[in-house]
């Protein structure tokens, strides 16, 4: 009989302390995630230096957890994964410092993981027949991209935005009216309230690339909506503003992600990142999937914001293939996908 491949995983890029342990790539066996979101609330977004003292402070714990969850030992386990970009370099060096520090003790095969590689792979935890090819739209505090997957590690980037992340734009303009951090689920709560058709705000296309995306536009014009009422005096419904600012947003994400689709012609999308957690995007990208006939992958919430089980799934499959990262690995914060350095 075959053996199983148990893969720990470690995640700290942001502001989330998360260890896992996944079973032959597709069965997570314990995913433990220590939120420090409370903290960074108090300063209204990530604090840098914050995040790496924290990650610290619970790392041990956090691995230590994921291993009894999983009723394992480090010694059952084949290889150690983590993320080691892009993020927050302090943030990053914690997770990386000590996957290095397991695999030296251990003697076991180190695995660094993009990030964003990690998002996409969440995907294949909950949908056990999706294999590439297939277009995927990633959405998180720090990315948009439309990329294609085109082999396990194998991807082509095929739209990007050009200043904000869909998920920044999220946060600034919860921000702006006044809902606090973490925006993203707060926009999409009480935008259920509002009227989506409130306020018309642009969406912006950039010639001749049909697949970029551009937020700071649809960001500057709320900022200037709510100035401009607060200069006539008159009060503004946030409930709106929320609701037609997100439907700007995934108006734009959508029909870009159908138009991919289209041109490469991909029979299947699937979306992954925090803001893939957003239940308007959820709902209409799978209405829009069903209209074009096409199969429509999410993974559930858990699975979408920052967590160590999505790490372990690409170390998993990159195992496979026969990466393996040397005790030099270091964090690389700007780190692009596809050009993740690769040592076999
Ligand atoms: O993937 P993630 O956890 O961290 C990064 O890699 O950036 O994404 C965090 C982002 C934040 O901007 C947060 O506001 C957004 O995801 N987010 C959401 C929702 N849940 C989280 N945005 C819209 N709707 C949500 N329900
Ligand atoms: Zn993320």
């Amino acid at each position: 009989m075959k053996k199983d491949i148990l893969i720990l995983a470690i995640e700290s890029s942001c502001d989330e302390t998360a260890a896992a342990v996944v079973k032959n790539g597709r069965e997570v066996l314990s995913n433990i995630i220590s939120s420090q979101i409370e903290l960074h609330k108090l300063y209204g977004g990530v604090v840098p230096e914050i995040a790496s003292r924290k990650h610290i402070e619970n790392i041990n714990y956090v691995i230590d957890d994921a291993l009894k969850k999983a009723n394992t030992r480090l010694d059952d386990i084949d290889a150690i994964g983590v993320t080691y970009g892009p993020g927050l370099v302090g943030a990053l060096l914690v997770g990386v410092a000590e996957a290095k520090a397991i695999a030296y003790a251990t003697k076991k095969p180190l695995i660094g993981v993009h990030h964003i590689e990690g998002h996409i792979s969440a995907n294949y935890i909950e949908n056990k027949d999706l294999e590439p090819q297939f277009l995927t739209l990633i959405v998180s505090g720090g990315h948009t991209n439309l990329v294609l997957v085109k082999d396990y590690g194998e991807y082509e980037i095929i739209g990007q935005t050009r200043d904000d992340a869909a998920g920044e734009a999220f946060d600034k303009v919860a921000r702006a009216i006044g809902l606090g951090y973490p925006g993203g689920p707060k926009i999409d709560k009480i935008s259920r309230k509002g009227n989506k058709e409130a306020i018309r705000f642009p969406r912006a296309n950039i010639e001749g690339h049909p697949f970029d995306f551009s937020f700071s536009g649809v960001k500057s014009a709320v900022l200037n909506y709510i100035n401009s009422c607060e200069m006539k005096g008159q009060s503004i419904c946030e409930a709106d503003i929320a609701a037609s600012f997100q439907d700007a947003v995934i108006d734009d994400l959508i029909s870009k992600t159908m138009l991919a689709a289209k041109k490469y012609n991909m029979k299947k999308i699937a979306i992954a990142g925090g803001v893939a957690a957003n239940s308007m995007l959820r709902e209409e990208m799978l209405e829009a999937c069903k209209r074009n006939s096409i199969e429509f992958y999410a993974p559930s919430l858990i699975y979408c914001t920052d967590n160590a089980a999505m790490i372990g799934v690409a170390a998993y499959y990159e195992f496979l293939k026969g990466t393996r990262h040397g005790l030099d690995l270091n964090a690389i914060p700007n780190l692009k996908l596809g050009e993740e350095i690769k040592v076999m």
